[in-house]
Parts: C-alpha cells; structure tokens; sequence
C-alpha cells in the first residue's frame, strides 16, 4: 500500500529524541503574530529547539506585545499604532524588520490571509495556523504568491508531524493491517457559549469545520487519500455556524471515513483505522495520541507509548527549519496542494450544511 508521506524520513519523528531540538543548520530568527492560547503553546516549544531565535512578536494592543516579549524573551515587540508611531498594524511592523526570516501567524482564521500575504509580499517565510485561510480561493492565492516568490509556506497542522500519527501511518505502509476498509474518528470540545469568542463568530471562521475538522480528516486523508465525494450535515447556531458536523466520505475504491467534529460536548476523541487484517486505534487525543493499540487478526493485540518534549509542536517547527535550511519551499508532509484540497472540501462541506462567513464575498483576490 503506497501512502503519501515524505521519503527518507529521519527515526526522530517516529519516537521522542532530543535531536528533534538539536541545530540542523542556520539559526532561524522568527517572529511571531499575535500572544493568544496557541500562540503562547507554540512560543514555549520554539524556545526549546537549538536553532531558533526568537527575534519579535507583534499584538494589537502594547501591553500584551511588551508582556509575551517579556515571557519569552523576544529581543523586540511591535503593535498596533507603535513603537514606530506611524499608526501601522503591529504585524505590518513584524514583516518589515530585516532580522526576521519566518513569520508564525496565530490569529483567528479570518485575518490569515491579509497578514500571510503581507509576510510574503516582504520577503518572509510562513508557518500559518489552521485553517490556513477561511476559503479555497484565499489559498489558492497565497500559494499561488508563496510559489512565485519561492519563499516557504505552510498550515501548522502539527498533527500531521507527531510521533504517534507517523507511527501509525509506519504500521499501516508495512501493510500489517491490510488494506484499509473504512477509517472513524472524532474530535471536540464542549466551548464556553460566547458569541463574541473566535470560536462561534461568524466574523472570525467560527464553527467547528475550519477549528477541529482538519484533525479528523487528517487520519481518513493520509491512510485513503482525497475522497472521491463528501456528505456534510451539521448543527448550526442561531449565528449560522456549525456547532458539530459529520463529514462522511467515499472512495470508488468501496473505503469510506466517518468523521465527526464538535464543539458542545464531550467525546473519545479518537481515531479507527480499519484494515483486512486488523485495526488500529488511538490512545488519547487524535491530534497528538499518545499511544496506539494495534490488533491483528482476533487474538494479537499489542500496545505503543509515544512520548515527546514540550507540548507536541516541535516536530513541525522542525520540519519548517528543515525545509527552510535547505532551500525548500514547501513541506511534502504538509503539502500545500493537501492544504488547498481540503480547503475545497470544506467550500463544500459548507456550501452543504448552509454556512457562509464575510470572506465568501472578497473580490480582493
Ligand atoms: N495548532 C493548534 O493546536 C491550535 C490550537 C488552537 C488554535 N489554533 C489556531 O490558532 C488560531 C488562534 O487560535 P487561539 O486559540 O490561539 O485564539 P485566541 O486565544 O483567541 O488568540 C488569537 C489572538 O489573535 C489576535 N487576534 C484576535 N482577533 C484578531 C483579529 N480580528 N485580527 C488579528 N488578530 C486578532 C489576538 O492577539 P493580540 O491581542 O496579541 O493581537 C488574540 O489573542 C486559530 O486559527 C486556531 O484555529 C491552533
């Protein structure tokens, strides 16, 4: 069975090993937009690779700017209005300094777009949180300028570069299970009702297709591939967001996926890999498990443990060093015409379950 997955990979994505923190090469300066949750997550496990300098971080407001330089020890901070005083959004100060080489977007969806372009358009590669952009036809034009400049991009979907999801694929390459018949697996969280958090507004990309959905699908994505069609229902809010959905794909090939997404209750968070011989399942969450338990025929069944330093995050931002180090503009673990077909399997997703944001109607494109 042939799975799509980048050749010549090094043993340290399969099981922790401080060489994933260890200098590759050139030391990356990068700058970070925005101190929210994940950006404060993420910050913490660049500080722990050899070859990253954390150079400046840019906020809407100064004090929070000042505040997460501080933390982390970032040797400069811009915001909205300042320091410069020309009134300039902070990330527009972030991409113009000379001694920034990658940008690390982490604002809600629907500003990815203007602020990953501003980065390429002043020369910096992109490391962009997920959903990468809020459409297809945003993507599609960024990669598009990503390309033209020969400059690095990627969608932080870190999933896609843990130990336990590498290893899972390993076993399923070595054809241990068997063909793959059908793939489930689930993702989410009961949110705090807010309308005004990123989460549920309509403003921000809320719902979670764009937030929880790309996990999921991860899983069906590597050990199928695209589907050959998409069924979308969900629950939407008085808003006219998605508060769960169910994603059911189908392949000609007879294999099919189930995936369901949620953001009002709880739920295993795990992930099935069925196959002619026999099944995997994820220990703990499918976004970074932390084990596997494999069985094969009725009566072998064993168990992996992964462990990891930090939070979980290194192992992309040592692929985007990697690739940057070595001249590459684009990941081919996380590859951006992956990144591009599930956006367009979300315009879908969408287009089924009745859901539209503002960015449906830019014609700045
Ligand atoms: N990879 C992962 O595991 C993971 C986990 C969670 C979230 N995410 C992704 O990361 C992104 C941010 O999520 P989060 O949970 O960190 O959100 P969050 O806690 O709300 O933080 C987002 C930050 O972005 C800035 N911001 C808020 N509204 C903005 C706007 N309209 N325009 C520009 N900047 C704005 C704010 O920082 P300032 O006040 O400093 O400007 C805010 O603190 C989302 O795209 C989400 O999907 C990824």
């Amino acid at each position: 069975m042939s799975i799509p997955r980048y050749v010549g990979q090094p043993d340290w994505y399969t099981s922790f090993n401080p060489q994933t923190l260890a200098a590759t090469g050139t030391t990356l300066r990068w700058g970070v937009v925005a101190t929210g949750n994940i950006a404060k997550t993420v910050t913490a496990d660049l500080a722990l690779l050899e070859d990253a300098t954390l150079q400046a971080v840019s906020s809407r407001s100064a004090d929070s700017a000042v505040a997460f330089a501080e933390q982390f020890g970032f040797h400069t901070s811009y915001y909205d209005g300042g320091p410069d005083g020309l009134g300039a959004p902070g990330y527009v100060q972030l991409v113009a300094d000379p001694d920034i080489d990658v940008v690390y977007i982490a604002t809600p969806h629907a500003s990815h777009y203007d602020i990953a372009k501003a980065a390429l358009e002043a020369g910096k590669h992109v490391l962009c949180e997920k959903a990468l952009t809020i459409t297809a036809a945003e993507t599609r034009s960024l990669i598009a300028l990503a390309r033209a400049k020969k400059l690095f991009l990627m969608e932080a979907v870190w999933a896609r570069f843990v130990p336990g999801f590498q290893r899972a694929l390993e076993i399923i390459t070595s054809g241990e299970i068997g063909d793959i018949k059908w793939v489930r697996a689930d993702l989410g969280f009961p949110a705090p009702e807010d309308d005004t958090a990123r989460i549920w507004a309509p403003a921000d990309g809320g719902g979670a297709l764009l937030d929880i959905s790309v996990y999921p699908l991860l899983w069906a994505w590597a050990c199928l591939g695209r589907p050959d069609a998409v069924s979308a229902t969900g629950e939407l809010t008085a808003l006219g967001v998605d508060s769960q959905n169910t994603l059911t794909l189908t392949y000609d090939s007879g294999a099919q996926a189930q995936l369901i997404s949620y953001l009002t209750s709880h739920g295993p968070r795990t992930a099935t890999i069925s196959g002619s011989k026999g099944y995997i399942e994820t220990v703990g969450s499918v976004n970074n498990p932390k084990g596997l338990r494999i069985c094969v025929g009725w009566e072998n069944e064993r168990n992996e443990t992964f462990d990891y330093p930090g939070s979980g995050y290194t192992y992309q931002l040592r692929e985007v060093t990697r690739c940057i180090q070595d001249g590459l503009s684009e990941s081919t673990t996380m590859a951006l015409d992956d990144s591009l077909a599930i956006m367009e399997l979300f315009d879908e997703a969408r287009r089924q379950m009745g859901i539209s944001y503002p960015n449906d109607s830019r014609t700045d494109l």
